[in-house]
Protein backbone atom coordinates (compact mmCIF):
# COMPACT_ATOMS: atom_id res chain seq x y z
CA UNK A 1 0.00 0.00 0.00
CA UNK A 2 1.43 3.39 -0.90
CA UNK A 3 2.48 5.59 2.38
CA UNK A 4 0.27 9.36 1.68
CA UNK A 5 3.31 10.71 3.90
CA UNK A 6 6.09 11.40 5.12
CA UNK A 7 7.36 11.57 8.36
CA UNK A 8 9.22 13.41 10.60
CA UNK A 9 7.82 16.68 8.56
CA UNK A 10 9.53 19.96 9.38
CA UNK A 11 7.23 23.02 9.62
CA UNK A 12 3.76 22.19 9.16
CA UNK A 13 1.38 24.73 8.69
CA UNK A 14 -0.07 26.97 11.32
CA UNK A 15 -3.85 25.50 10.82
CA UNK A 16 -2.48 21.93 10.13
CA UNK A 17 -1.25 21.76 13.48
CA UNK A 18 -4.34 23.24 14.83
CA UNK A 19 -6.22 20.81 13.13
CA UNK A 20 -3.94 17.57 13.96
CA UNK A 21 -3.53 18.79 18.12
CA UNK A 22 -7.61 18.52 18.04
CA UNK A 23 -7.62 15.83 16.16
CA UNK A 24 -5.35 13.61 18.18
CA UNK A 25 -7.19 14.68 21.59
CA UNK A 26 -10.29 12.03 19.93
CA UNK A 27 -11.25 8.91 21.67
CA UNK A 28 -9.34 5.71 20.83
CA UNK A 29 -9.61 2.06 21.85
CA UNK A 30 -7.79 1.93 25.13
CA UNK A 31 -5.74 5.37 23.69
CA UNK A 32 -3.99 3.57 20.72
CA UNK A 33 -4.57 6.50 18.35
CA UNK A 34 -4.66 4.44 15.30
CA UNK A 35 -4.54 7.20 13.11
CA UNK A 36 -1.76 9.97 11.09
CA UNK A 37 -2.28 13.36 9.74
CA UNK A 38 -1.00 14.76 6.68
CA UNK A 39 -0.91 18.35 5.83
CA UNK A 40 -2.20 18.90 1.98
CA UNK A 41 0.19 21.72 0.79
CA UNK A 42 0.74 24.20 2.79
CA UNK A 43 -2.01 24.57 4.89
CA UNK A 44 -4.27 23.75 2.05
CA UNK A 45 -5.85 20.41 3.92
CA UNK A 46 -5.83 17.68 5.95
CA UNK A 47 -6.00 14.38 5.84
CA UNK A 48 -6.81 11.38 8.08
CA UNK A 49 -5.25 8.13 7.88
CA UNK A 50 -5.63 4.90 9.69
CA UNK A 51 -2.40 3.89 11.10
CA UNK A 52 -2.86 0.02 10.89
CA UNK A 53 0.10 -0.37 12.42
CA UNK A 54 -1.72 0.43 16.16
CA UNK A 55 -4.93 -1.67 15.06
CA UNK A 56 -5.98 -4.53 17.98
CA UNK A 57 -5.73 -7.20 16.10
CA UNK A 58 -7.24 -9.49 18.75
CA UNK A 59 -10.18 -7.31 20.19
CA UNK A 60 -10.32 -5.26 16.50
CA UNK A 61 -9.44 -7.73 13.64
CA UNK A 62 -11.91 -6.06 10.85
CA UNK A 63 -10.56 -2.46 12.21
CA UNK A 64 -14.34 -1.05 13.27
CA UNK A 65 -13.38 -0.02 16.32
CA UNK A 66 -10.34 1.55 14.98
CA UNK A 67 -12.11 3.42 11.88
CA UNK A 68 -14.68 4.40 14.66
CA UNK A 69 -12.24 6.26 16.52
CA UNK A 70 -10.83 7.46 12.89
CA UNK A 71 -14.40 9.26 12.83
CA UNK A 72 -13.56 10.89 15.82
CA UNK A 73 -10.85 12.43 14.94
CA UNK A 74 -12.36 13.59 11.62
CA UNK A 75 -15.34 15.38 13.67
CA UNK A 76 -12.36 17.06 15.83
CA UNK A 77 -10.56 18.09 12.45
CA UNK A 78 -13.85 19.82 11.08
CA UNK A 79 -14.95 21.47 14.15
CA UNK A 80 -11.13 23.04 14.51
CA UNK A 81 -11.43 23.86 10.73
CA UNK A 82 -15.14 26.08 11.92
CA UNK A 83 -13.48 27.29 15.22
CA UNK A 84 -10.88 29.16 12.24
CA UNK A 85 -13.54 30.40 10.86
CA UNK A 86 -14.18 28.22 7.67
CA UNK A 87 -16.44 25.89 6.29
CA UNK A 88 -15.02 22.37 6.46
CA UNK A 89 -15.28 20.49 3.09
CA UNK A 90 -15.03 16.79 3.51
CA UNK A 91 -14.34 14.34 1.86
CA UNK A 92 -14.94 10.72 3.40
CA UNK A 93 -12.72 7.52 1.65
CA UNK A 94 -11.60 10.06 -1.37
CA UNK A 95 -9.44 7.59 -2.61
CA UNK A 96 -11.39 3.61 -2.99
CA UNK A 97 -8.28 2.02 -3.80
CA UNK A 98 -6.75 3.03 -0.74
CA UNK A 99 -9.15 2.07 2.29
CA UNK A 100 -7.01 3.55 5.13
CA UNK A 101 -7.28 7.20 3.96
CA UNK A 102 -10.41 7.81 6.06
CA UNK A 103 -11.34 11.56 4.61
CA UNK A 104 -9.81 14.90 3.34
CA UNK A 105 -10.60 17.85 5.15
CA UNK A 106 -10.64 21.34 3.01
CA UNK A 107 -11.06 24.63 3.72
CA UNK A 108 -14.48 26.14 2.29
CA UNK A 109 -15.88 29.98 2.64
CA UNK A 110 -14.93 31.87 4.89
CA UNK A 111 -18.37 31.58 7.84
CA UNK A 112 -18.13 33.18 10.92
CA UNK A 113 -18.06 30.19 13.80
CA UNK A 114 -21.92 30.24 16.18
CA UNK A 115 -21.19 30.26 19.59
CA UNK A 116 -22.50 26.45 19.71
CA UNK A 117 -19.64 25.30 17.52
CA UNK A 118 -17.49 27.06 19.86
CA UNK A 119 -18.72 25.33 22.36
CA UNK A 120 -18.10 22.11 20.76
CA UNK A 121 -14.79 23.48 19.56
CA UNK A 122 -13.69 24.28 23.32
CA UNK A 123 -14.92 20.66 24.50
CA UNK A 124 -12.32 18.99 22.82
CA UNK A 125 -9.61 19.34 25.05
CA UNK A 126 -11.84 18.94 28.08
CA UNK A 127 -14.03 15.99 27.11
CA UNK A 128 -12.82 12.44 29.16
CA UNK A 129 -13.36 8.75 28.91
CA UNK A 130 -14.83 7.68 32.64
CA UNK A 131 -14.48 4.69 34.39
CA UNK A 132 -16.62 3.95 37.20
CA UNK A 133 -19.90 5.02 38.79
CA UNK A 134 -21.10 8.67 38.03
CA UNK A 135 -22.64 11.03 40.66
CA UNK A 136 -26.27 10.67 41.75
CA UNK A 137 -28.22 12.81 39.37
CA UNK A 138 -30.31 12.07 36.09
CA UNK A 139 -29.96 13.87 32.31
CA UNK A 140 -32.68 15.74 31.54
CA UNK A 141 -35.69 15.13 28.71
CA UNK A 142 -33.89 18.13 26.84
CA UNK A 143 -30.62 16.78 26.87
CA UNK A 144 -31.31 13.48 26.36
CA UNK A 145 -33.39 14.89 23.24
CA UNK A 146 -30.56 17.04 22.10
CA UNK A 147 -27.92 14.24 21.94
CA UNK A 148 -30.29 12.40 19.43
CA UNK A 149 -30.18 15.45 17.16
CA UNK A 150 -26.79 15.53 17.63
CA UNK A 151 -26.25 12.13 16.69
CA UNK A 152 -28.55 11.98 14.36
CA UNK A 153 -27.13 14.95 12.06
CA UNK A 154 -24.25 12.97 11.80
CA UNK A 155 -26.33 9.68 9.70
CA UNK A 156 -26.56 7.95 13.07
CA UNK A 157 -29.16 7.23 15.88
CA UNK A 158 -28.45 7.69 19.94
CA UNK A 159 -31.06 5.79 21.82
CA UNK A 160 -31.35 5.42 25.37
CA UNK A 161 -32.20 2.45 27.41
CA UNK A 162 -34.37 3.52 30.46
CA UNK A 163 -36.06 -0.08 30.86
CA UNK A 164 -35.37 -1.79 33.94
CA UNK A 165 -35.68 -5.37 31.90
CA UNK A 166 -33.69 -4.00 28.85
CA UNK A 167 -30.99 -2.99 30.63
CA UNK A 168 -30.84 -6.33 32.53
CA UNK A 169 -30.40 -7.83 29.32
CA UNK A 170 -27.85 -5.24 27.66
CA UNK A 171 -26.13 -6.11 31.38
CA UNK A 172 -25.80 -9.39 30.26
CA UNK A 173 -24.06 -9.37 27.19
CA UNK A 174 -21.42 -6.63 28.34
CA UNK A 175 -21.16 -9.17 31.08
CA UNK A 176 -20.66 -12.40 29.18
CA UNK A 177 -18.51 -10.89 26.59
CA UNK A 178 -16.17 -9.22 29.48
CA UNK A 179 -16.06 -12.61 30.79
CA UNK A 180 -15.03 -14.39 27.76
CA UNK A 181 -12.55 -11.24 27.64
CA UNK A 182 -11.37 -11.93 30.89
CA UNK A 183 -10.48 -15.20 30.21
CA UNK A 184 -9.27 -15.56 26.92
CA UNK A 185 -4.90 -15.12 27.39
CA UNK A 186 -4.12 -14.02 24.10
CA UNK A 187 -6.98 -10.93 24.86
CA UNK A 188 -5.61 -10.22 28.26
CA UNK A 189 -2.48 -9.84 27.16
CA UNK A 190 -3.03 -7.65 24.51
CA UNK A 191 -5.17 -5.46 26.79
CA UNK A 192 -2.07 -5.38 28.87
CA UNK A 193 -0.01 -3.98 26.34
CA UNK A 194 -2.11 -1.28 25.94
CA UNK A 195 -1.70 -0.41 29.51
CA UNK A 196 1.44 2.33 30.36
CA UNK A 197 2.75 5.97 30.48
CA UNK A 198 2.91 6.16 26.84
CA UNK A 199 -1.42 4.83 26.06
CA UNK A 200 -3.49 4.08 29.35
CA UNK A 201 -1.58 5.10 32.30
CA UNK A 202 -2.65 2.78 35.32
CA UNK A 203 -3.67 5.06 37.49
CA UNK A 204 -6.69 6.21 34.90
CA UNK A 205 -7.98 2.24 35.44
CA UNK A 206 -7.50 2.10 39.43
CA UNK A 207 -11.46 1.73 40.22
CA UNK A 208 -12.84 -1.70 39.76
CA UNK A 209 -14.20 -2.63 36.91
CA UNK A 210 -17.35 -4.30 38.22
CA UNK A 211 -18.93 -1.18 40.05
CA UNK A 212 -21.98 -0.27 38.13
CA UNK A 213 -24.58 -2.60 36.30
CA UNK A 214 -22.32 -2.54 32.84
CA UNK A 215 -19.48 -4.22 33.06
CA UNK A 216 -16.04 -2.55 32.53
CA UNK A 217 -12.97 -3.23 31.07
CA UNK A 218 -10.41 -4.97 33.37
CA UNK A 219 -7.29 -3.05 32.47
CA UNK A 220 -5.30 -4.22 35.61
CA UNK A 221 -6.93 -7.82 36.80
CA UNK A 222 -8.61 -6.30 39.74
CA UNK A 223 -11.35 -9.08 39.61
CA UNK A 224 -9.28 -12.17 39.88
CA UNK A 225 -8.71 -10.18 43.56
CA UNK A 226 -11.60 -9.35 44.82
CA UNK A 227 -15.43 -8.85 43.81
CA UNK A 228 -18.03 -6.01 43.97
CA UNK A 229 -21.85 -7.55 45.34
CA UNK A 230 -24.06 -7.41 42.66
CA UNK A 231 -26.28 -5.16 44.79
CA UNK A 232 -23.95 -2.37 45.37
CA UNK A 233 -24.01 -2.42 41.36
CA UNK A 234 -27.39 -0.61 41.00
CA UNK A 235 -26.07 3.00 41.96
CA UNK A 236 -24.22 5.43 39.49
CA UNK A 237 -24.56 3.68 36.17
CA UNK A 238 -26.35 6.99 34.69
CA UNK A 239 -28.19 6.81 31.26
CA UNK A 240 -27.40 4.23 29.08
CA UNK A 241 -27.26 4.77 25.19
CA UNK A 242 -26.44 2.35 21.95
CA UNK A 243 -25.20 3.86 19.12
CA UNK A 244 -26.40 2.52 15.76
CA UNK A 245 -26.01 3.38 12.37
CA UNK A 246 -27.81 2.14 9.48
CA UNK A 247 -25.34 -0.22 7.56
CA UNK A 248 -22.00 -1.65 8.16
CA UNK A 249 -19.18 -0.39 6.03
CA UNK A 250 -16.46 2.01 6.49
CA UNK A 251 -18.41 4.39 5.95
CA UNK A 252 -20.62 3.67 8.24
CA UNK A 253 -18.17 3.73 11.13
CA UNK A 254 -16.71 6.42 10.05
CA UNK A 255 -20.34 7.86 10.07
CA UNK A 256 -20.60 6.48 13.52
CA UNK A 257 -16.88 7.68 14.78
CA UNK A 258 -18.16 11.35 13.98
CA UNK A 259 -21.79 11.27 15.62
CA UNK A 260 -20.17 9.78 18.47
CA UNK A 261 -17.70 12.72 19.25
CA UNK A 262 -20.45 15.15 18.53
CA UNK A 263 -22.62 13.82 21.21
CA UNK A 264 -19.61 13.44 23.45
CA UNK A 265 -18.17 17.25 22.60
CA UNK A 266 -22.10 18.07 23.28
CA UNK A 267 -22.16 16.85 26.82
CA UNK A 268 -18.96 17.47 27.91
CA UNK A 269 -19.59 21.32 27.16
CA UNK A 270 -22.34 20.79 29.62
CA UNK A 271 -20.54 18.94 32.29
CA UNK A 272 -21.59 15.29 31.24
CA UNK A 273 -18.99 12.58 30.47
CA UNK A 274 -19.00 9.26 28.97
CA UNK A 275 -18.18 5.79 29.95
CA UNK A 276 -17.45 3.05 27.30
CA UNK A 277 -18.62 -0.79 27.13
CA UNK A 278 -18.12 -1.98 23.76
CA UNK A 279 -17.15 -5.50 24.73
CA UNK A 280 -19.73 -7.39 23.26
CA UNK A 281 -19.80 -5.35 19.77
CA UNK A 282 -16.24 -6.87 19.89
CA UNK A 283 -17.77 -10.73 19.64
CA UNK A 284 -19.50 -11.16 16.63
CA UNK A 285 -21.95 -13.79 18.43
CA UNK A 286 -23.30 -11.17 21.00
CA UNK A 287 -23.02 -8.59 18.28
CA UNK A 288 -25.81 -10.32 16.77
CA UNK A 289 -27.67 -10.45 19.72
CA UNK A 290 -27.07 -6.73 20.72
CA UNK A 291 -28.47 -5.94 16.99
CA UNK A 292 -31.50 -8.12 17.24
CA UNK A 293 -32.86 -6.79 20.62
CA UNK A 294 -31.86 -3.13 20.59
CA UNK A 295 -31.11 -2.02 17.20
CA UNK A 296 -33.53 -4.16 15.06
CA UNK A 297 -32.68 -3.42 10.91
CA UNK A 298 -29.72 -1.46 12.13
CA UNK A 299 -26.10 -1.94 13.38
CA UNK A 300 -24.79 -1.31 16.73
CA UNK A 301 -21.55 0.93 16.84
CA UNK A 302 -21.26 1.90 20.64
CA UNK A 303 -22.56 1.00 23.90
CA UNK A 304 -22.12 3.75 26.10
CA UNK A 305 -22.76 5.88 29.65
CA UNK A 306 -23.38 9.21 30.25
CA UNK A 307 -23.66 10.91 33.35
CA UNK A 308 -21.60 13.45 36.28
CA UNK A 309 -18.47 13.00 37.29
CA UNK A 310 -15.61 14.64 39.24
CA UNK A 311 -12.87 15.85 36.29
CA UNK A 312 -10.10 14.06 35.50
CA UNK A 313 -6.39 14.53 34.13
CA UNK A 314 -6.35 14.18 30.44
CA UNK A 315 -4.55 11.10 29.38
CA UNK A 316 -1.36 11.36 27.21
CA UNK A 317 -1.26 11.50 23.22
CA UNK A 318 1.53 10.46 21.00
CA UNK A 319 3.61 13.35 20.05
CA UNK A 320 2.52 15.55 17.35
CA UNK A 321 5.85 15.63 15.10
CA UNK A 322 5.29 11.58 14.63
CA UNK A 323 1.71 12.32 13.35
CA UNK A 324 1.79 14.51 11.19
CA UNK A 325 3.33 14.61 7.68
CA UNK A 326 2.97 15.77 4.27
CA UNK A 327 0.46 14.75 1.68
CA UNK A 328 2.63 12.66 -0.78
CA UNK A 329 -0.17 10.78 -2.25
CA UNK A 330 -1.23 11.23 -6.09
CA UNK A 331 -3.90 13.28 -7.06
CA UNK A 332 -6.13 10.01 -8.11
CA UNK A 333 -9.41 10.10 -6.67
CA UNK A 334 -10.34 13.59 -6.59
C1 LIG B 1 -14.32 2.57 19.60
C2 LIG B 1 -13.95 2.83 21.04
C3 LIG B 1 -14.14 1.86 22.00
C4 LIG B 1 -13.83 2.09 23.35
N1 LIG B 1 -14.09 1.13 24.28
C5 LIG B 1 -13.81 1.37 25.57
C6 LIG B 1 -14.14 0.41 26.58
O1 LIG B 1 -14.73 -0.63 26.30
N2 LIG B 1 -13.81 0.69 27.86
C7 LIG B 1 -13.21 1.87 28.22
O2 LIG B 1 -12.94 2.09 29.41
N3 LIG B 1 -12.93 2.82 27.29
C8 LIG B 1 -13.21 2.59 26.00
N4 LIG B 1 -12.94 3.55 25.06
C9 LIG B 1 -12.39 4.86 25.51
C10 LIG B 1 -10.87 4.86 25.48
O3 LIG B 1 -10.33 4.04 26.47
C11 LIG B 1 -10.39 6.33 25.65
O4 LIG B 1 -10.88 7.08 24.60
C12 LIG B 1 -8.87 6.43 25.64
O5 LIG B 1 -8.33 5.79 26.75
C13 LIG B 1 -8.40 7.91 25.64
O6 LIG B 1 -8.90 8.60 26.76
P1 LIG B 1 -9.83 9.88 26.63
O7 LIG B 1 -11.09 9.45 25.94
O8 LIG B 1 -10.08 10.30 28.07
O9 LIG B 1 -9.10 10.92 25.85
C14 LIG B 1 -13.27 3.34 23.72
C15 LIG B 1 -13.07 4.33 22.74
C16 LIG B 1 -13.42 4.09 21.42
C17 LIG B 1 -13.23 5.18 20.39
Amino acid sequence: MTTAYRIPYRNPGHAALHLARAASLAPSPHNVQPWLFAEVGHDRGFEVHADTGRRLLLTDPGGREATIAGGAALFNARTAVRQLGFRAVVDVLPVPRRPDFLARVGFGAHAPVTRPEARMAWAIGHRRTHRGRFAPGRLSESLLDDLSVQARAEGAELQPVHDADRLELLAELVRTAEDRHRTDHGHAAELARCVGPWGLPAEACLGHPDLTVLAGRDYLGLAHRYTVPVRSRRVGTGTVFVLSTPGDGRADWLRAGQALQRVLLYAAARDVVAAFHTQPLELPALRAEVRTWFTPGRFPQMLLRLGHAAPTPRLPRRPLDGLLGHESAPASGR
